[in-house]
């Protein structure tokens, strides 16, 4: 299993605010459906809400400290991230599932995830926002980046791709 994280942020590291985003960027939404399709996704309890209902061809595994039943085939509560990752683990071995697993967020498990994240994919937004939510954009230093791309369509937002196995070497 490979873990990913995806996120965007400001450049201050705000990823949202009253449990909502706060830009509409619609090449970014895109981008997301892209690297989530098809895949398992780990969630916070907040951000599973905040999702309104289950994302299309995507297997939700959404953390919380409450665990509910969920009548829908591709929805599992867990009461950690250890679980979260057993569970991922078994899908993927039963060839059901892509190895990538994908970090959907919100703030709270990002950061306890981090330490077992492979890849991060964040997507630079410019300016800044007023958030309650925040990412630590200064990532651990055995992480490189890979990849770096601005958009076409809107000017100042940049693609990042970082990963544990591409470091700087020092
Ligand atoms: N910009 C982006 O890319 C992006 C992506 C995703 C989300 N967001 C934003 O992030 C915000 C939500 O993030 P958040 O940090 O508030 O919440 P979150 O990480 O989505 O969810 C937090 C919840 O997860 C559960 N949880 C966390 N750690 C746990 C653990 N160790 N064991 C068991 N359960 C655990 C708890 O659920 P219970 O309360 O049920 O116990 C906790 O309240 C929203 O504003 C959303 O829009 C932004």
């Amino acid at each position: 299993m490979i873990l990913s994280q995806i996120l965007a942020a400001s450049d201050s590291g705000v990823l949202g605010k009253d449990n909502k985003l706060l830009w509409n960027i619609p090449e970014d939404l895109t981008y997301f459906k892209k690297r989530t399709t098809g895949k398992i996704m780990i969630m916070g309890r907040k951000t599973f809400d905040s999702l309104g209902k289950p994302l299309p061809k995507r297997f939700h595994i959404v953390v919380s400290r409450t665990v509910k039943e969920s009548d829908h085939e591709f929805v599992k509560y867990v009461s950690s991230l250890k679980e979260a990752y057993r569970l991922a683990d078994k899908l993927t071995l039963s060839g059901a599932w892509p190895e990538e697993v994908m970090i959907v967020g919100g703030g709270e498990i990002y950061k306890e995830s981090l330490p077992d994240t492979d890849y991060i994919y964040i997507t630079r937004i410019p300016g800044d926002f007023e958030g309650d939510t925040f990412y630590n954009l200064q990532l651990p230093k055995e992480f490189g980046l890979a990849f770096s791309q601005f958009s076409q369509a809107h000017r100042g937002v940049r693609y990042e791709i970082w990963s544990k196995a591409t470091t700087t070497g020092d």
